[in-house]
């Protein structure tokens, strides 16, 4: 638990000192007086805000700060005739002593040879029978982009009780919990036996699956084997490498199509989306499911020599993890960061699984995280 040091008011707000920080940190009156903790601020029972912001005073100050709870709050009295007392943590002022410092998620980018030696595989009783076995799978999913379970009942109903612990299964176009050998019932190569170059699913969905999982049910022929490649790392070559190509990703809206009778899905994405610092959060690349769309000749050029770079790497084989995946062994993806494909195959294959929301998968690892007191 931070504590406070100093509390002392300026013109503009309210500058803290905290031990074992040596930045003061400043805030501004208005933004103080909007994210009170006491109650007729912030309802305690559900966490949500009950400060009408507009209705605020711009130019409000305070008349008096004080720390309390052994400087480990504080509580400000307002003037503007409102004489309102708010109540703030040192835990919620430390945590936000900077604007947008939010912290990124541990990963670690991959490629064959250094996913060689530290493949994230954990054991089936471990992951169900409790929650830091949980925890674990899950933290090397967000570390890597994917992590296996072995050792799961070669059933259907096992795979989907597996996927239920991480949260609940989206359903789509394809249903919800899928369970299919080759076929070419649907409108999709992922239904034939042809080798998938790697790509990302549901280009063509406003919102991509968050994650994807599989489980081999049944495999009695030759091939199959999956194909997994870091998007993240294809990502952080271009950005060193090739920055002009970089950026032509990051930039142009892809459009993508699923059609079938009866359906018409149509999304644009970037292939790289970044969030505010430039750091990549998002990866959308399936050449397959690309629809036709046309820039000026110039960028259009620029595009494919951007898309064409991407493509190569996403074929490097130095870049790619291939492994054969049998029954008993399930693999959780993250679909907004991880490449997936499969070698041409032949005999017989039964495949289940689903896809899972990106937001359940962060929701779940920020549970497991506080009950296991990180
Ligand atoms: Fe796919």
């Amino acid at each position: 638990m931070p504590r406070i040091l100093n509390a002392e008011a300026t013109e503009t707000g309210l500058a803290v000192s905290f031990e074992g920080v040596d930045a003061t940190a400043h805030y501004p009156w208005f933004w103080l007086r909007d994210h009170g903790e006491e109650p007729a601020s912030l309802n305690p029972a559900t966490l949500q805000r009950e400060v009408d912001t507009a209705s605020l005073p711009p130019d409000i100050r305070a008349r008096a700060v004080r720390l309390t709870d052994n400087a480990t709050a504080l509580e400000i009295e307002w003037a503007n005739g409102t004489d309102h007392i708010g109540r703030y943590s040192a835990d919620l002022l430390h945590r936000l002593r900077q604007p947008d410092a939010k912290p990124a998620p541990e990963i670690r980018l991959w490629d064959r040879d250094r996913i060689a030696g530290e493949i994230p595989c954990f054991a089936y009783d471990a992951v169900m029978e409790s929650d830091s076995g949980l925890l674990n799978w899950l933290e090397a999913v967000e570390t890597y982009g994917f992590g296996l379970v072995e050792g799961v009942p070669a059933t259907p109903e096992a795979t989907e009780k597996l996927a239920l612990c991480v949260g609940y299964i989206r359903s789509t176009i394809f249903g919800g919990f899928w369970d299919f050998t080759a076929n070419m019932a649907r409108s999709d190569t992922a239904y034939s036996k042809q080798e998938l170059g790697a790509h990302t699913d549901g280009s063509y969905s406003v919102d991509p699956p968050g994650l994807q999982m599989f489980h081999c049910l049944h495999f009695d022929g030759n091939g199959g084997e999956s194909i997994l490649v870091d998007g993240f790392k294809i990502a952080e070559v271009m950005r060193h490498d090739r920055p002009e190509d970089f950026a032509t990703l990051c930039e142009v809206p892809v459009p993508a199509r699923y059609l079938e009778q009866g359906i018409s899905l149509a999304a644009s994405h970037p292939v790289f989306r970044t969030d505010t610092s430039g750091r990549v959060v998002q990866v959308v690349f399936n050449n397959y499911d690309r629809a036709p769309f046309r820039l000026p000749d110039d960028e259009m050029d620029r595009f494919y020599r951007a898309l064409t770079g991407f493509i190569r790497l996403a074929a490097d084989p130095e870049m790619q993890w291939r492994h054969p995946l049998r029954p008993g062994t399930a693999l959780l993806f993250d679909n907004w960061r991880t490449l997936h494909g499969r070698a041409a195959y032949e005999g017989q294959r039964r495949l289940c699984g689903c896809y899972l929301n990106h937001e359940d998968f962060e929701s779940r690892l920020r549970v497991l995280r506080r009950t296991a007191g990180r």
